[in-house]
């Protein structure tokens, strides 16, 4: 009986793993991976939480520019717009910085970490941020990016 039961599982894990296969897109960043989120929670402690905030709130009153006329960072969470953006945007503004996606001459406390962290472990952090979100979060953004998907096409 239970062996029945497992087996039944089993093709329902393989029929996953087909789809996945076939669409050829395995988020680079998966919240639902323990694995990737746990490695996200270390470099996110280390490389970003000091100005992103343990809990990810961001820095107080985010919103106003700071006397050097830079933004001060804001939340990963869901008060912030981290979510607008699509995995691959959000990758490249952590490895690049801010710069190459803003107007000439933009400044920004954004630190690239391109020298500092591997393409894994970037994946990783943004994996641990999406991972934080609550489902309606993740459907937000997973939205944008299938709009994004359409207008390529
Ligand atoms: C020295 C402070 C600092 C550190 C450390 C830092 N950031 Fe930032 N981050 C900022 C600031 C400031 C902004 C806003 C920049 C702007 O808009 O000009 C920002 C913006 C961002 C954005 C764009 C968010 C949006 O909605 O537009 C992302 C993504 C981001 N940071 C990811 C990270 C990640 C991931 C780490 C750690 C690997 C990190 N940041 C570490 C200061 C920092």
């Amino acid at each position: 009986m239970t062996q029945r039961r497992r087996s039944g599982e089993c093709a329902v894990y393989v029929a996953a793993i087909f789809a996945l296969a076939a669409c050829g897109d395995a988020p680079k960043a998966d919240p639902e991976n323990a694995a990737q989120v746990a490695q996200g929670l270390r470099v996110y402690t280390a490389n970003c939480a000091s100005c992103h905030g343990v809990k990810l709130e961001g820095q107080p009153n985010w919103r106003d520019r700071l006397a050097t006329g830079r933004l001060p960072a804001p939340p990963h969470d869901p008060s912030g717009h981290t979510w607008h953006h699509s995995d691959a945007l959000l990758f490249s503004m952590t490895k690049n910085g801010m710069e190459p996606h803003a107007p000439p001459n933009y400044n920004s406390d954004m630190p690239a970490f391109g020298d500092r962290l591997s393409d894994a472990d970037i994946w990783a952090v943004l994996a641990y941020i999406k991972s934080t979100w609550p489902e309606e979060t993740r459907e937000a953004q997973a939205a944008v990016m299938r709009e994004e998907a359409r207008a390529r096409k």
